[in-house]
């Protein structure tokens, strides 16, 4: 397939679970960098650091610059930068244009990108030109506007096929991973079977190679997530609790302090 890079490599001969997180900025990176094998710049960032309702409105170019901080603070993991909607969907030869830029300037090892069979003559284009490629199957974030279309897929038998079908796409066409969001477990356990590439389950099953979460999610940075995240700590109540200390300490001229002060 042409692609040559070591890390890519090994995690796909990996024999252990894969461990996978997103990052947006440098130092959530650096932080993470340690305990992941791969590090995601997912356009899930358009909500959990700007506030938007969904990942539609998502630029290249602000995808770039947070590729970029992320880059910084990287020196083991695999580094995949999600490509935002409307980037990519319209023809091979746009995607390519745009998923060499992001290699390009984030310095990046792949990209991501979401659908199967309708984007599958573009991950062949990358794949082809040298762009390693991570497919996303399943529930696809670019396609929910509303809050209500975020539901789990695989409920119906032309479901389980369209999904199964996104997967061989992505398969057959390159990709050396593909994450796999938002199924019934009965599915998932399906296309990890078929699959003769790394899956990476976000909602699937523990059966798959390796799991991914947005990291804010785990951390405990929303009261509400969904069911598939789990809380490894409640950062919120942690920020609060400092945030309110720091508040008490100004109004009763507690700091600064000597310690603090030149
Ligand atoms: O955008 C993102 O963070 C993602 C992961 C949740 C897989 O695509």
């Amino acid at each position: 397939m042409g692609i040559k890079n070591p890390k890519i490599d090994l995690f796909c001969k990996s024999k252990r679970k894969l461990v996978c997180l997103t990052a947006y900025t440098t130092y959530m990176a650096e932080i993470i960098d340690e305990y992941c094998d791969l590090v995601l710049v997912g356009d899930s960032l358009s909500m959990v650091l700007y506030g938007d309702k969904n990942t539609t409105r998502l630029s290249l170019s602000t995808m770039i610059r947070h590729g970029k901080a992320v880059r910084k603070g990287i020196k083991k993991s695999i580094l995949v930068v999600d490509m935002p909607k409307n980037t990519y969907e319209k023809s091979p030869d746009i995607a390519l244009k745009n998923a060499r830029k992001i290699m390009k300037e984030t310095k990046c090892d792949a990209i991501k990108m979401e659908g199967g069979v309708a984007i599958a003559k573009t991950i062949k284009k990358l794949v082809k030109n040298n762009i390693p490629v991570m497919g996303h199957i399943g529930l696809l974030p670019q396609q929910v506007t509303k809050s209500s279309e975020y539901r789990i897929k695989g409920k119906t038998k032309n479901e389980e096929n369209i999904v199964t079908n996104d997967l061989l796409a992505v398969q057959k066409n390159g990709a050396f991973s593909v994450v796999i969001e938002g199924v019934t477990e009965r599915l998932a356990i399906k296309l990890c079977k078929i699959a003769k590439i790394k899956t990476i389950g976000i909602g699937a099953t523990k059966k798959c190679d390796g799991q991914v979460l947005v990291t804010e999610d785990m951390l405990g940075i929303f009261d509400k997530t969904a069911k598939f995240v789990k809380k490894y700590n409640n950062l919120r109540k942690i920020i609060s609790n400092s945030v309110k200390k720091y508040n008490s300490d100004i109004v009763n001229h507690k700091f600064p302090t000597k310690k603090n002060i030149y």
